[in-house]
Parts: C-alpha cells; structure tokens; sequence
C-alpha cells in the first residue's frame, strides 16, 4: 500500500489520514454512487515554499458538475477553497495527488439518490510516474466503454472504473501495460483513466466529445496547446483499423500525463513520436509554471511556515 498524505479532509474537518474511516453500510461503497477528481500538485521547483496545482478551477467545476447528478449543490469556489486549504494542510515536499471525493455517505439500503445523505472528502498521496513516460503497449480491449445513454459520462463516477478495472487487468494479463476500449459504434473511445491521441500525416486527432470519452482537462490542455503552436487539430469519431496505421498515437491523463503508445497490438510505434515529444515537453514545462504563455492554469499555493 502507498504511503499518504498526513491529513485527510473527512466530515468536516482535517483528520490525521489514519482516522478517516467510513462504515462498512456506506451507501456509495455499495452502489458505486460517487464522483471523484483527481489533481497533480508538486512544489515550486524555483521556491519550494509554494505548490503548484495545474488547472484547480477546471478540475473543481468538473467535480461540481459531477456532484450535481448525484443530487448534491458543491460550488465549485467551495471546493476550490478546500482543496487549498488541504494543501496548507499537508505542505507536501513531493509531487503528489490528490483525490477529492463526492459520495453517498448514508449508511442505508437501496440504491438511489433521494433521501440518502452526501459528503466530500480529500486525501492525496506521493505520485511519480502512472505509466513509463517512455512509452507504453495496448491492446484493444474486449470490454466495450459505457454509451451515454446507459451513463452519465460527463461525470467521473467511481461505477464507471469497473469497466476500466476489467480492461486494465486483461490488458496486463495479455502482456500489455494499457487497454484502449471501443465504444459501442464500435469507435475508439479511450484508454482505462486515459484521452487518446493520434497522429497521422502531420494532423492531430483524438475522438470528439461524443465518442463516450471522459472530457479530459488534459486533452483540453493538449488542444488548445497544439492549436496554439498551429498544428491542425481534429476532433471526429477514429475507427479502430485508423488508430492501427497511426504514425503516432499518445494517451493523455492526469495521472498519465502524455504518455507515448509504443506497441499497439502486434505494431510497434515510435515513441516518442516527433510531435507527441514536443507536446510532452511543453506540458511539463506548463505544469512546472515555466511556460511564460500559461501562468494562468496554474494556482500557486503558498505554505505558511509552521
Ligand atoms: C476514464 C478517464 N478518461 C480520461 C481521463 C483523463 O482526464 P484528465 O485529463 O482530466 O485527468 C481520466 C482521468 O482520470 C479518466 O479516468
């Protein structure tokens, strides 16, 4: 088990990590009934004083918009508030994670969204790196991403990770890192807590927002980024057998970062390839606030000294 950050923002209050602790009859641990964020932050490598957190707004109004399904009001300033407050809280000398949480905390029987209490949470923990930023190998998966119309894919809801937990599995059982799953037009969708991206004759192309992807912030970082640097962007519906003879094709994540595919299937990829390379690059200096063009995507957390 990884080590966490020492506090926990749990019922209320900063919790050392080891006492936030639910009941076993919490209702969204039996119905899947959460929705979940997920945000790097890491010390400012010119002042290790203050923490940088890449894009805390966007995430907190994914998160709110997330809430709002299930029923529960979350501004997303209120959480925005919180999350820093837990960053003061936990001071972390390390990149780390952190995981916000919205669920069903009552401790009732049935699955529904009425009646039934909500809460927040937040913990977070060290991160390197998810995948080998070296690259990585897919399979396609057996398992089918979920349609809009059988769930609310704009949302980051815990029930939706069976999905990517049974793909990842099968993926690693079958000798590779990552699974890349189709949805059910039988279009590539996306990766298991992973945007996916392709490059083919100089042109940038990842599914559109209504191929049953999750609406990435990287992803969106990576658009705006390459239509900015004036790479010709596409945003359509990708067939399965175009993904095969891609000259590139990369995964993008929070977690993942942007990570190079480098086998597909039984085809081996460059990785990285030329244009996943740049982009790589500039995201990391994005990230790290080195980029002079994107100071606004990152928040700045000071550290009082204790
Ligand atoms: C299923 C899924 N798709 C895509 C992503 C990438 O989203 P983001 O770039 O906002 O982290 C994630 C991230 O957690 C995810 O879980």
């Amino acid at each position: 088990m990884s080590d966490f950050l020492p506090y926990a923002y749990f019922q209320g209050q900063f919790v050392p990590f080891s006492e936030a602790k639910l009941s076993v009859a919490t209702h969204a641990l039996h119905y899947g009934t959460a929705a979940l964020g997920g945000l790097r932050g890491l010390p400012n490598p010119k002042n290790t004083n203050e923490i940088l957190l890449f894009r805390l707004e966007d995430h907190c109004r994914r998160l709110s918009r997330s809430a709002h399904y299930l029923g529960y009001d979350l501004p997303p300033t209120q959480i925005k508030s919180l999350m820093i407050d837990w960053v003061r809280q936990n001071a972390p000398q390390i990149p780390f994670y952190i995981r916000p949480l919205v669920y069903t905390s009552g401790l009732g029987i049935a699955p529904r969204l009425h009646n039934v209490d909500k809460d927040f949470l937040i913990y977070g923990l060290p991160l390197g790196d998810y995948l080998s930023p070296q690259g990585v190998s897919c399979r396609i998966s057996s398992w089918q991403r979920q349609s809009d119309r059988s769930f609310p894919l704009r949302g980051k809801f815990t029930a939706s990770y069976l999905v990517s937990a049974l793909a990842k599995t099968e993926a690693v059982a079958s000798g590779f890192d990552e699974a890349i799953l189709l949805n059910d037009q039988g279009k590539i969708s996306e990766a298991t807590g992973m945007n996916i991206f392709l490059v083919r004759n100089q042109q940038l192309i990842t599914p559109s927002v209504d191929q049953d992807i999750l609406e990435g912030i990287t992803r969106n970082s990576v658009l705006q980024l390459a239509q900015v640097e004036g790479f010709q962007v596409i945003e359509r519906p990708v067939d399965h057998t175009e993904l095969l003879i891609a000259d590139e094709v990369f995964l993008t994540g929070t977690a993942a970062r942007i990570v190079p595919v480098a086998r597909l299937e039984q085809y081996a990829l460059p990785a990285p390839g030329k244009m996943t390379q740049y982009l790589q690059q500039q995201l990391q200096a994005i990230t790290e606030d080195r980029h002079p063009d994107y100071h606004h995507w990152i928040d700045k957390i000071p550290l009082t000294k204790s």
